[in-house]
Parts: structure tokens; sequence; C-alpha cells
């Protein structure tokens, strides 16, 4: 195809209007005699979701077989960027063996709250790990000529109302916990496409924000691919296409396209603009068919299926564990697995993201493979899965846990509580799984829980009865496996909590303000998603952010945080981690930040690099972790720019946001660029640098005089007025002050601003 500037050139209005507004479901239109293919895409993102061939497009069930991987619920549980990117890999190589372009994800929405229908398809409440996770993704997937579509540009949050509801943000919480992960991704990881949200964002729908489609994500982050919709996201397809959209999905039977064609002929939409997304639809045609040619991935579904068993255990989070685990699979008495979800897994959540597996594992098939014959292993389902209370399940359960040697009992979500489209409204476990465990605890304490669900669930009542919790998320396809692999200590529980789990719902940073109205939803906690507001509220937590624990132990020791270069804000930080234990093992380094003499108001502390190691028995690693500026910065909302201010920064390397093991405080000393003072900046602005402070002095002596005692003499009345603009002092005082005398007052004022 030659280059996309002169196809377009060559294409009619009508064609141009037609290739940016999809052609049926999944792909876009073909213009034969100019020789552009269509696009085919697909979800995503935990498996290639491409519909069979003569079923109903909108069919979520129907589809081509592909290997299930866990979902990110899970992943992002794993801290695992090499992972992430080998998983990407083979989603990559399935796309492509099922003729698909773009694979519709990864999902990088913050968890904002745990009550997030759609929880289970994002990987984290902290936009450091969401970015990282994401962008090696992304690369996994595009190495094999595949685009991958980084969702849902932004701040979709929730489920509820998610079509019409504006999430009301303002800006410096956006630019710090929102958009950071997009960001992250589209400057490392170049996706050939980025999903426009559903829902508003500050009232303005994300399908048409100017703001966000094209002066965040193209002129400031220089994204250079194809902004896509939401599938139905686009209401007016004049207003987004203006706004920077490229593709509105589905195609709408024709009608977006004549929207767009009569726009253009009423001179209500320039055709520079139309040209302009078609030419990038293009560019991403091309793009992809340059990677194509030179390499065919291959599709190995057996190995698919042994990475998604790996990646389920690098994912697996053990929450407690008192010794119990892992199991002795060759000997010792007999053991009970109690729980429907032993032999009906839940390893995927309900939506756009379901997919037809490969194969499906069981952890109780998976389990006796293990076991071999070596130990009983006698299995009751406890509870059906519509939640219906059964006697009689019950007092099998309790009959096969009494007198076994230990009891692994998988308690979890039912399918239907956790979908795209709608959000949960409790964070409890059904009931009858709660009764059921305390029975079982009341013949057997020996009991090793299994965790079954995508969005955080409570887990003290689980805890009392139990002296293992082991959280295996959606596990994907192979999840059967590696839980049967984690409990019989042949592999470790790789992951760390990517998401606080809290004590209790009202706990949580957006009780007060979830799920909204259907209009406007407001992010009243601003900052504070996560462990931010945790520690900030100082609130005991179940599970803080980035705990798990390994079947071995680690020590951090010899930190050193070093500021290379003095007009630079960077630092290098280096620590040793050694396996202290008897056992080979995974742990994951958190290295987080706290500016200590903040002005801003900021959060106590920020994740901003990781790094998981794998340690033999006694080994040590040392890891070296670059810090760069934006790592010590917050969004300065006066100068809308990134600012570092000079000061004290403590560095942590946490085992979790609340186990920080080590600590080191180091001094930046660059200068923040200095805000020239205005009429309207306040007293306290003034007095706190010197030229300015004595210039307001001396105009206040000035004529009839006698206010700059209230300034020098009188503390008191300093306090009072220091938020004060200048402005309305001097109209409050009567004092009158000549256009000159202002103008003169600023040249002295703004003077020393370079070194104040
Ligand atoms: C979802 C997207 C998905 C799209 C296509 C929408 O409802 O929000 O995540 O990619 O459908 O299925």
């Amino acid at each position: 195809m030659p280059d996309p500037r002169s196809v377009v050139a060559e294409m009619t209005l009508s064609e141009k209007a037609a290739l940016v507004t999809g052609a049926d479901m999944w792909s876009t239109v073909v213009i034969e005699r100019l020789h552009v293919p269509s696009l085919t895409l697909t979800d995503g993102p935990h498996g290639v979701r491409r519909v069979a061939e003569g079923a109903d497009p909108q069919d979520i069930y129907e589809c081509e077989p592909a290997t299930a991987f866990p979902t990110a619920a899970a992943t992002g549980s794993s801290w695992d960027p090499d992972l992430l990117e080998e998983v990407g890999g083979a989603l990559g190589a399935e796309s492509r063996a099922l003729d698909v372009d773009v694979l519709l994800g990864p999902g990088v929405n913050i968890k904002r709250t745990p009550l997030c229908g759609r929880n289970f398809e994002y990987f984290s409440e902290d936009p450091v790990l969401s970015g990282r996770l994401g962008a090696a993704w992304v690369s996994g997937v595009q190495r094999c000529g595949v685009g991958a579509s980084v969702k849902h540009f932004a701040a979709n949050n929730q489920e509820t109302n998610r079509m019409r509801v504006s999430a009301e943000v303002d800006e410096r919480t956006l630019r710090e916990i929102y958009l950071p992960a997009f960001e992250h991704i589209v400057s490392q990881a170049r996706p050939v496409t980025v999903m426009a949200a559903y829902n508003a964002v500050n009232g303005v729908p994300a399908s048409q924000n100017r703001w966000l489609l094209t002066d965040l994500l193209r002129d400031e982050w220089g994204f250079d691919g194809v902004v896509v919709s939401d599938w139905g996201a686009v209401v007016d397809p004049v207003a987004s296409v203006h706004a920077g959209l490229d593709l509105a999905m589905p195609g709408t039977g024709g009608a977006a396209a004549v929207a767009l064609v009569e726009a253009v002929g009423g001179g209500r939409l320039a055709e520079a603009v139309l040209d302009r997304a078609a030419e990038r639809i293009l560019a991403g045609v091309e793009r992809l068919a340059a990677v194509r040619a030179e390499r065919e991935p291959v599709v190995d579904l057996d190995g698919h299926h042994r990475l998604a068993r790996r990646a389920a255990a690098e994912s697996a989070v053990l929450l407690t564990n008192d010794g119990l685990l892992p199991l002795d699979p060759s000997g010792g008495g007999g053991l009970a697995v109690i729980g429907q979800f032993a032999v009906t897994p839940r390893y995927q959540g309900g939506g756009s993201s379901h997919v037809h597996p490969t194969r499906l594992e069981s952890a109780l098939t998976e389990m006796a493979a293990i076991v071999d014959g070596r130990r009983e292993i006698r299995f009751a389902p406890g509870f059906g899965l519509d939640g219906a209370v059964s006697e009689l399940l019950l007092v099998d359960a309790i009959e096969a846990a009494r007198g076994a040697d230990a009891v692994v009992m998988f308690v979890g979500l039912p399918e239907a509580a956790e979908s795209e489209g709608f959000d949960r409204t409790t964070l409890e476990l059904p009931s009858d799984q709660l009764r059921l465990l305390a029975e079982i605890a009341s013949v057997n304490p020996n009991i090793a829980v299994v965790l079954c669900n995508g969005g955080a669930v409570l887990t003290e009542p689980v805890q009392r009865h139990a002296r293992a919790v082991l959280e295996m998320w959606l596990p994907g396809q192979a999840g059967g496996g590696a839980t049967a692999d984690i409990l019989f200590g042949l592999t470790e529980p790789g992951g760390r909590l990517a998401e606080t789990i809290p004590r209790a719902l009202t706990d949580t940073p957006a009780y007060c303000n979830f799920p909204g109205t259907p209009q406007r939803v407001l992010y009243g906690e601003r900052l504070y998603v996560g462990y931010r507001w945790y520690d900030r509220t100082g609130r005991d937590v179940a599970h803080p952010f980035g705990h798990g624990l390994s079947y071995t132990t680690f020590e951090y020791s010899d930190l050193r945080v070093d500021v290379p270069d003095r007009g630079r804000n960077e630092a290098t930080v280096t620590f040793t981690v050694t396996n202290t234990g008897d056992r080979a093992g995974t742990d994951v380094a958190q290295v987080y930040v706290a500016d200590l003499e903040a002005s801003a108001d900021r959060p106590d502390r920020e994740l901003k690099a990781f790094r998981k190691v794998r340690l033999a028995p006694g080994e040590s690693c040392r890891v070296e972790i670059s810090l760069l500026e934006r790592d010590f910065a917050f969004w300065d909302e006066r100068r809308s720019a990134w600012a570092v201010e000079p000061g004290t920064f403590r560095v942590s390397i946490g085992a979790s946001s609340r186990d920080l093991r080590l600590g080191a405080d180091i001094d930046l000393t660059v200068p923040a660029p200095v805000l020239p003072l205005t009429i309207d900046s306040s007293i306290g602005e003034w007095m706190a640098r010197p030229n300015a402070r004595e210039a307001l002095v001396g105009l206040m002596a000035e004529g009839d005089g006698g206010q700059e005692s209230m300034l020098q003499d009188h503390p008191e009345l300093l306090d009072m007025v220091a938020s004060m603009p200048l402005s309305r002092v001097l109209a409050f005082t009567g004092k009158s002050v000549a256009p000159a005398a202002i103008a003169a007052l600023l040249d002295a004022a703004n003077g020393d601003a370079a070194d104040s």
C-alpha cells in the first residue's frame, strides 16, 4: 500500500467517512479499488474472543477456542512485566492465527472502588503498577504484528451508568492517578490504538473530549496511533471526529458516515480533519503489515496452556499461612477438598472479555494428579453455585472434613456476581459459604482456604477460621493446576496484592462518592485512592497493597540512595535482597517515595518502582533502580505543569506499602521554577519573598500610610490576611494605588523570582 496520505488523497468523501465509522460489529470497511484492507478488532484482554464463523456477532459465548489467560486482577498481582510481555506475545500469536488485527486490551483503569464490576479486567489501584504491566502486555501483543487498544480512556472506574455518567475529577487527580498508566503505555510501548471510554469526563463525553483525545493524548504524550471508540460510545460522530476520534465502532449501517459527509458538505467539519482520521487508520494498517512481514508467530496451544498455568501461579497471593501450606503430596493422612469451585472453576469474568477456553483444568483433578494416590482425597461440593443453602451438602462436607488431616476449602463469588455492565453492592462472600466454613472449622481446624473471585472480597471472616488463605483471583483456564501446584509446594505463590483488601466497605476511599447519580460521580477522595487513602486516614486494612507471603523469607539490607548529579532531580537506589529461608522463592521489592517537605498536599508515600526477584535459598542479589524527575513530582495546578519542590524526600523499600524495611532520606536541591507574583497573589505569597515583601511594605507605607504596620508589627493580623489576594486587601483598606505604581510594585517584587 502506498503511503497513507496519498491513499487518502485518492479517496472520495464517502469512502473516508465509511472508513472512520466501521463496517460492522468487529471490522472496518474494505476499499478494494485502493487496496485498503479491512481491520478486524476483537476482545481482549485475557484471551482472543473471535466470534465463530456464522454466529451472531454480538454473541459472547459462541467464539473460537482460545487460551483463557489469568484475568488482569490476577496478572496485576504478578508484579512481573516480563511475564505480561510473554502473555501478550502468546495473545498476539493467537490473534494472528485467528486473523485478528487489533486485540482490545489492556484495561488499565484504576480500581477506584473494590465494588467496580469490572475490576477483574483491571490491574491495580496504583498507576505505576498498572502502567508498567500494561506497557509490557502491549509490547508483547504488538511484536506479533497485532495492535493493542489501551482502554478505557479515561476515568471509566465504574459500570453503573457507564454510558451517561460524568466522572467529575480535578485535573491534578487525573494527572497523578487516572492518566499516568495511559501516558506511560503511550510513551513507552506505542500502542496502535487507544479506546475512548463510554463515560464523560468533567461533563464532556470521552469520545468527544478534545482535551483528552487531542491536547493530552497526541499533543502532550505524542500518541501517533488510532483512537477508537468504545463500542457504541459515539453519540455525535461529527463532534467525535472533531475532538480527535479516528474510528467509531461498531459500524452503524452507514448512519454515522452519512452524518460526517453532511457535516463536511454543510461546512461544519473540515474535510482535512476527516482526512487525518483516515490517514491514521491507514498508518496503523501499514505499521501492522510491516511487523507481520518480519515474522510469523508460531501458535503453540500446549505451550500457551503451560504459560497460563505459570502465570496463574505467579499471580496468586498467599494472604496468610501459619505453616499449614505447602501440603505434603506424598505423606500424611487424608485430605478433604470442599467447595464446588474445586470442580467447577471460576476462572474468568462476565461480559466482553469472556473467552471460550481451549481446555479447562479443575483444581481437584490436578490435585489428584499431583498426589497420585499417595494420599486419600475426599471431595464434597459443600454448596451449590446458586446460593441456595442445602443441608444435605452441608452435612456431607462436614463428614468429609471430620477426621481429614487437612481441609482445602474453595470459596468465592458466583459467576453472576461480577461482570461488565454492573457493579457489586457488597464485598462479602456468600453467607452460605461462610456458614459452611464455620461449621467445617468446628470439626477440623486445619483449613487452607482458596479464594476464587475477581474483585476484592472481605477476607477477615475467612481468616478467622483458616490457617492459610490463598487468593487465586480469576486465574484463567489453567488456574486449577496452578492452585494445585501452589498447595503442594511445586511452585511458589508469586503474587503480591495490587490492591488493598479493606476491613469493611465503609472504609473504602470512594464510599461516600460512589456510584453518584446517573449524571455525575464526584471523585471527592481526589488523589487518595487505594493505599494513599488508607495511609492518609490511618485506617487499618485487612491486607495492605503489595502484601503477599512466600514459602520462604527475605531480608533487605544495604540501602543506598544517591543523587548522582545535584543539577537534576534524579536518584539511584540500590539495595540487597536475600533469600533467608531454605526454599527457592520470589519476592517483590517495592520502592516508595515521600516528599517530606511538600508545600502541596501530597500522599504519605507513593509506589514509584518495583522489582520481582527470584532467589535460591541463601542467595542474595543487589537491585539497582533509577528514579527520575517525574518520580518526585506532583502536578502543580497553579502552573499546569509537573513540579518538584526542593527539599527532603524519603525513599523506602518495602515488602508492602505497610511493611517498609529500609529507608533513606535525600535532599533534592534544584530550585523550583517560581511563579511570578500578581496583584491577585495572596499577602502570604507576597510576604514569603524578600523583594516582594520589601516592595509591598514600602507601598503600604506610602501616602496616608499606616497599613505597613499590619504586615510588620502584628503577626496575628498578618495571619488573618495571609490568604487574601493583594487586590482585595487594597480595596478593603481603601488604599488607592495608581496603575503605574502597581506595575512598579510587580517589577520590584518579581525581580528575585529566579532565586527566591
Ligand atoms: C467494552 C469494551 C469492549 C467492547 C467490545 C464494550 O462494551 O466496554 O471493553 O472492548 O465492548 O466488545
